[in-house]
């Protein structure tokens, strides 16, 4: 049977640890869907339409990876596309409280589904979707912390002058 996790997250926008987490999760799993948070409620740069379709660009090349949106709860999401395991990257020890927390909520929830923590590349132990915005609007240089579909993408909200906010 075919080893399948879940992978969510909101990915406004995705970065290279995230990808790194991906990438890592295809040495223990045959398929990971990267389930992407739609939430009309929390403020995005990118749409859940553009968030989708720039994680899809990225692994165009790997059948292994399915991107899909979801809303409601990530359980029932992870049962509905047959995957017992929810993976999770941990950057450092003030991702953990939140984290477990999370974990230990979705157990509650459905006692079946595991909670798989990963560690990304030391190099983007510092990285975040929301640091990237913040550096990228003020300036800063991008091009090593997201894949270069993102870099494009935020080029193009800015040349808009659509940086913040849409959903
Ligand atoms: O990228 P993020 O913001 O850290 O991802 C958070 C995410 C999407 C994993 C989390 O918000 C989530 O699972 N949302 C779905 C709603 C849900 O199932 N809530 C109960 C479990 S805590």
């Amino acid at each position: 049977m075919e080893n399948r996790a879940v992978y969510p997250g909101f990915f406004d926008p995705i970065t290279k640890g995230h990808v790194d987490i991906i990438l890592r999760g295809l040495r223990i799993f045959d398929k990971i869907i990267v389930a992407v948070l739609k939430n009309p409620k929390k403020r995005s740069l990118f749409s859940t339409k553009e968030r989708v379709a720039m994680i899809k660009e990225i692994f165009v090349h790997r059948p292994e990876i399915e991107v899909k949106a979801f809303d409601g709860l990530l359980v029932e999401f992870a049962k509905r596309n047959k995957a017992n395991i929810v993976m999770r990257g941990l950057r450092a020890v003030s991702d953990f409280e939140y984290e477990f927390q999370m974990a230990l909520m979705n157990r509650k929830l459905n006692s079946e589904i595991e909670t798989l923590f990963m560690m990304p590349s030391v190099n983007y132990s510092f990285l975040s979707s929301k640091l990237v915005k913040e550096v990228f609007m003020l300036g800063g240089c991008v091009k090593d912390l997201v894949p270069e579909i993102v870099e494009k993408n935020l080029k193009e909200k800015l040349k808009k002058g659509k940086f913040f906010f849409s959903n």
